[in-house]
């Protein structure tokens, strides 16, 4: 009988305490991180009309000031494959739709496109034609580029080239696979480099390993090649799948899905190339649901920081048709769930954070980090509860008890939301803060509440709730 009242006990805190102990300095597996490591991928078709939403350069100057660097912009996707350079249009682009909803078949887009990308403040890296078989076009493109875009990194050649099939002209007629693709950059790489420079964006893969390209293109393609992109979406709702929302937010979840890019971020190391994740998002085909909501958000905190670790140097979250993109930052006049997790993982990292590091093992479901300065002293702890509540029942809690610290009390800052599921886009209050929040322009509102954590003898113990994270500032 008298294990009865702690059993009592434990059912109903459904509470959880671990222990952590925080490395005076980074600790072996701990990584430098790029100061633009959370950056944008634009629909390339949508380019024009994200340059025209006030939303647009707000959330990028709000991560930028977190940070300290501006995000670095990706124009590119399906699109690229479809449009056409006429160095006459007088518009940015032309292309016609049967609702605003839907991407254009086709396209052309003139000289003033690049000149709206010039005014792009990060990096820039942009997608031109390949799978339509036209390099002079695809050529003057790139030049056109070159010569307006002050901060251009890169330039891609194809988009996700895995999806060409026999019937796309690049194929002409003689059939596609991965290793016919990669004879076909290297040509068109070549070809291109003597007037544009080796400024390719190499691979640009869905579904085949950039380690192969690398590892076959050859000597001349691959002195081409500045940067290395893969493709990455967790899940699909294509063809009527169905997504799952605990299983994105998953701690060990992420761990597990992220591990599968380590080998191709080394080889792309290895031959002196960084390696992107140069288009990602949660869910494929409208996001099934789960990309506008608050898990998402803590998904992306928690897959930003993992891909660091295993030698993502950027993920460019993508962005696609406006008014019908399911896991978007922003829209004409909003601001989704999901960003408040690309704000508060660039405020972890902070504008002095260059070394980051894991402090769990990656097998349960809660996630811990520490980030720390160029003087190799920590900054700030991370804790991101990844159980999952969906608003019904008991909200469990998770304390952590961090040790190895000084001082006498720290102060903590929360991203929270009524559960997993919480959509801004209707109604949801996502705060960090308590009362952070963004206006509809991408404009931070609200006083954000700072916690105070007593530190005794040099431990401090910090709550997070399933569904919720938190940073400490050390
Ligand atoms: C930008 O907005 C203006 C006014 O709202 C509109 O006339 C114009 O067509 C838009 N341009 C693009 C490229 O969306
Ligand atoms: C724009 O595209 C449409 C077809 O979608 C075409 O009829 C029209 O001539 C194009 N305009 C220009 C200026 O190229
Ligand atoms: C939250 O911020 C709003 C401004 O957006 C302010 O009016 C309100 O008083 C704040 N509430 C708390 C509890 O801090």
């Amino acid at each position: 009988m008298a294990r009865f009242p702690a059993l009592l006990a434990t059912l109903l805190c459904a509470c959880y305490v671990r222990a952590v102990a925080v490395p005076s300095t980074p600790p072996s597996g701990a990584v430098s991180v790029d100061p633009s490591l959370v950056s944008v991928s634009i629909e390339f078709f949508a380019f024009p009309g994200y340059t025209n939403i006030t939303g647009s350069n707000n959330c990028l100057a709000n991560l930028a000031t977190l940070r300290g660097a501006q995000p670095a912009i990706r124009i590119g996707g399906t699109t690229q494959d479809r449009a056409t350079y006429d160095s006459s249009l007088q518009t940015s682009v032309n292309y016609t739709v049967a609702s605003p909803a839907d991407a254009p078949t086709t396209l052309t887009y003139g000289p003033s496109f690049f000149s709206l990308a010039n005014g792009l403040k990060g990096d820039v890296t942009i997608g031109l034609n390949r799978q339509l078989n036209n390099q002079a076009n695809s050529l003057s493109a790139g030049a056109q580029a070159k010569s307006s875009v002050s901060r251009l990194l890169a330039l891609e050649l194809g988009n996700e080239p895995d999806l060409y099939s026999s019937s796309s002209p690049i194929a002409s007629g003689t059939g596609w696979s991965n290793s016919i693709d990669i004879s076909n950059e290297a040509n068109w790489f070549t070809a291109l480099a003597p007037t544009l420079g080796n400024i390719f964006q190499g691979a640009v893969y869905l579904s085949w390993s950039t380690s192969t390209l690398i590892s076959s293109i050859g000597s001349a393609g691959l002195a081409t090649i500045k940067t290395i992109s893969r493709h990455s979406y967790p899940q699909s709702a294509c063809g009527g799948a169905s997504t799952n929302l605990p299983s994105l937010m998953s701690h060990s979840g992420i761990v597990s899905y992220v591990s599968q890019y380590k080998a191709e971020a080394t080889a792309a190391h290895n031959a002196g190339k960084k390696f992107f994740l140069g288009e990602t998002n949660s869910a494929t085909c409208g996001g099934g649901g789960i990309s506008p909501t608050f898990g998402a958000a803590l998904w992306i905190v928690d897959y930003v920081l993992q891909s660091a670790l295993i030698g993502v140097d950027r993920l460019y979250f993508h962005h696609g048709t406006i008014g019908n993109c399911a896991y978007c930052w922003w829209g004409t006049s909003a601001v989704y769930s999901p960003y408040y997790g690309a704000a508060f993982v660039s405020e972890f990292l902070g504008t002095d954070g260059a070394t980051l590091a894991t402090l769990d093992s990656g097998t349960s479901a809660i996630a811990t980090y520490a980030v720390y300065s160029s003087a190799r002293a920590p900054l700030r702890l991370l804790v991101v509860n990844t159980n999952y509540f969906d608003g019904t029942g008991t909200r469990a809690s998770t304390s952590v008890a961090f040790s190895g610290l000084s001082g006498s009390t720290k102060a903590a800052k929360r991203l929270t939301a009524p559960d997993a599921t919480s959509r801004t886009d209707e109604g949801a209050l996502v705060t960090i803060g308590g009362n952070g929040t963004f206006s509809s322009a991408c404009v931070g509102q609200g006083t954000q509440a700072i916690e105070s954590v007593a530190v005794s003898a040099g431990a401090l113990t910090v709550s997070v709730l399933a569904s919720e994270a938190l940073i400490v500032y050390l």
